[in-house]
């Protein structure tokens, strides 16, 4: 596990701190949903240990320690970078509080289909993490802290996201709970980051910015974010047809 960037600083960046406010504001929503969500996977991991005999112990048992030890710091880095996000915009408090809450609707899950998600969860967050890692054009790097810790969080994600697939396999999960687990964390994920993303627009909208300049740069990046969108599109396909893929 690496060092994080530390975030505390982000509360004084400018809200346009990815090129412009609507790009950065997909990422600021994307950060308010990883403390519930790293949470989720911590504790269903745990409860995924605590509940099979004999405990994974040797390669797998130090693989799911790092895991959960590299999501904690992932958690403790996004709780301050959402805390600094709430300081430079107040009004943006009650979306982080109703994003704090957004893994309750999975807590009737059954332990496989919540490990199946982790493991959709986790490939979804690779499909990304590969883009912003190979490409430039969504997160666009001026050397600021918050761009810093997106690309410290993506290689550490690149580095453990065969974990949840290893422990998947082990529990003994079929594939058509993994498929059926990577069209619910895509539906999930999908709604979610653009339903956050349009609060905080709309919150920098009632914070005085020009509602045609959003509209343009909206415009601008759903366009430009075409051939990311493919890409991850193909990866994702490759995900669907081998929804175990990293697990041996
Ligand atoms: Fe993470
Ligand atoms: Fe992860």
């Amino acid at each position: 596990m690496t060092t994080s960037p530390h975030p505390s600083s982000v509360a004084s960046r400018s809200s346009a701190w990815n090129g412009t406010v609507v790009r950065s504001r997909f990422f600021d929503a994307l950060s308010l949903l990883l403390p519930a969500g790293e949470q989720f996977l911590i504790d269903t991991l745990e409860a995924w240990r605590s509940s099979v005999e004999p405990q994974p112990e040797g390669e797998l048992g130090s693989e799911i320690d790092r895991f959960i030890r590299e999501e904690l710091a992932h958690r403790r880095a996004h709780t301050r970078y959402n805390a600094a996000l709430v300081d430079a915009a107040p009004l943006t408090q009650p979306i982080v509080e109703r994003a704090g809450r957004i893994t309750a609707e999975l807590d009737g899950f059954s332990v496989p289909m919540k490990l199946a998600l982790v493991v959709a969860f986790e490939q979804l967050t690779s499909v990304l993490a590969k883009e912003i890692e190979g490409h430039p054009f969504l997160l666009v790097d001026e050397g600021t802290r918050a761009a810093r810790l997106w690309r410290w969080h993506a290689r550490e994600e690149l580095g453990h996201c065969h974990v949840a697939a290893r422990v998947a396999y082990r529990a003994g999960l079929g594939r058509g709970l993994l498929t059926l687990a990577l069209l619910l964390a895509t539906g999930y994920l999908g709604t979610d980051l653009l339903r956050y993303t349009c609060s905080l627009c709309r919150c920098d909208i009632r914070a005085g910015a020009s509602r045609r300049t959003m509209l343009v740069d909206t415009l601008r990046f759903a366009s430009g974010a075409l051939p990311s969108l493919m890409r991850m599109a193909r990866h994702w396909f490759a995900l669907l047809l081998s929804p175990a893929q990293g697990a041996h």
